[in-house]
């Protein structure tokens, strides 16, 4: 059962694309099944640097079919400035495949996502300003346009006409802007449907052909556990199912198909936007992990919020995802600490958590409950196997592997797809 899910086991930027792309080589499917261009992924192929928003990490790696399945919310124009901005650079993008099911980000959802921000004013979400929340808002209140839609004039003209109907009203009265006309978006969307037409069809169909033919398909999600709709620290998430769940619901492949499901986890934590964050840091160490790791945001540029590692966010993604497996990544970031704190549990008002408190004020007055491990000072950027690894560093990754729910089986020590650690073969040694 050749299926593989990642995920996000953070707050995202987790380095979900270079997990993708290193495995992408031994895979015959990449489909990312839900977000869209608030995704931001920073790949590094020897000299060069690829940034990915909408297009599935695995559109790197040649011989992978990318797909991007029912779950995504797509904007057609960043969709082609992407595929055009990769193709410059010599990467072959003909294969790829959109679900004609997937939704359209209509030209208005980014108004929408925009102007609601504002309105939020001190409880505003800090969401990337790309229209995905109305975007889903619309799917779930069946007002959405889909992608099969644009080929029809009269579906797609009444569904414009459905959708603006509610909105103009919204933004005219509400909000004090301009109405939208349906033309303008009409005009819009027809535009795209020549040069989409040869990549809209049944994904569902597709893959599962493919799951039948012992193929690889490996489920990519954007953002992360913690900025699940359902699971992550509503409100302060995104608007889809970044979960394993969402890997099925979001490609129209069962649940019965997966064979395994990888978390990606940072050695340390960051988050971007508002919302609660126990172990987040407010001094010099904070600063310090934010540019010896280089955390500034792909999508938006601000800068990311970091904190040490948090073991009971680990071990409640290794349960709402049903984890095989973790890639702990950006081990090399640690280098040269004398100790690290790593988050064991939480005190709530005196009372110690070993689980996420499921109510929203306790999460936000969590404190953490510290444990330090003993730090190394050797560059491990050039380890490829754990037995080179410092003692400490081993000791660390061994600490977290016990703590976190699930066993590590590959570590990040740098950027590129060469500075990886193997721990466990992770296809093979699933029996894929
Ligand atoms: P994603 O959204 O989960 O795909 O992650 P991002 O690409 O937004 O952020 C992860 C960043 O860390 C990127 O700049 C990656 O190139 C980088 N990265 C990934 N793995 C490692 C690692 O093991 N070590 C270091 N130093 N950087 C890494
Ligand atoms: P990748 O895939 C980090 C955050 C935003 C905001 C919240 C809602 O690169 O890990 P949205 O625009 O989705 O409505 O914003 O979610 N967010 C991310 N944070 N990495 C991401 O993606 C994110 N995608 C959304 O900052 O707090
Ligand atoms: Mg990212």
């Amino acid at each position: 059962m050749p299926g593989v899910v990642i995920v996000g086991a953070q707050w995202g930027d987790e380095g979900k694309g270079k997990a993708t792309d290193v495995l992408g080589s031994r895979v015959d499917y990449v489909v990312k099944f839900n977000g869209g261009n608030n995704a931001g992924h920073t790949v590094v192929i020897g000299d060069q640097k690829f940034a990915l928003h909408l297009l599935p990490s695995g559109i790197l790696s040649p011989g992978v079919t990318p797909v991007i399945g029912n779950g995504v919310v797509v904007d057609i124009s960043v969709l082609f400035q992407e595929l055009d901005a990769i193709q410059e650079r010599g990467v072959e993008t003909s294969k790829l495949l959109i679900s004609n099911a997937a939704h359209v980000i209509a030209p208005y959802a980014r108004t929408l996502d925009n102007v609601t921000e504002r309105f939020l004013g001190s409880r505003k979400i800090g969401t990337t300003g790309r229209g995905i929340g109305p975007a889903y808002a619309d799917k779930i209140n069946r007002l959405g346009i889909r992608m099969g839609d644009l080929f029809d004039d009269q579906v797609l003209r009444d569904k414009v006409e459905g959708a603006l109907e509610q909105k103009n009203h919204l933004l005219v009265k509400v909000y004090n802007r301009r109405a939208i006309e349906v033309d303008e978006v009409v005009e819009e969307l027809m535009q795209y449907r020549e040069r989409l037409a040869p990549m809209v069809t049944d994904t569902s169909l597709v893959l599962n052909a493919a799951l039948d033919r012992g193929e690889t398909v490996l489920f990519e999600g954007g953002q992360a556990t913690m900025l699940d709709v359902d699971h992550g620290t509503y409100p302060f998430v995104t608007s889809s199912n970044a979960t394993a769940g969402g890997a099925c619901t979001g490609s129209g492949v069962g649940p019965t198909r997966i064979d395994s499901v990888i978390g990606i986890v940072k050695a340390y934590t960051t988050r971007v936007g508002e919302g609660p964050m126990p172990t987040e840091l407010f001094d010099e160490d904070g600063i310090k992990l934010q540019t010896i790791g280089g955390e500034f945001g792909v999508t938006t540029g601000r800068t990311r919020r970091c904190g040490w590692y948090d073991a009971v966010i680990a071990r409640y993604s290794a349960r709402i995802n049903g984890l095989t497996d973790f890639v702990l990544t950006k081990l090399d970031v640690l280098t040269g600490w004398e100790t690290i704190p790593v988050c064991v549990a939480y005190e709530v008002d005196g009372v110690r958590y070993e689980d996420l408190p499921q109510d929203q004020a306790a999460f936000a007055a969590a404190k953490p409950i510290w444990e330090e491990f003993p730090g190394w000072t050797e560059d491990i950027s050039a380890c490829r196997t754990f037995d080179e690894l410092p003692a400490n560093a081993q000791n660390y990754v061994r600490a977290l592997e016990a703590m976190s729910g699930c066993r590590i089986s590959s570590i990040g020590v740098g950027p590129d797809r060469e500075q990886t650690i193997e721990v466990n073969d992770l296809i093979h040694a699933r029996g894929v």
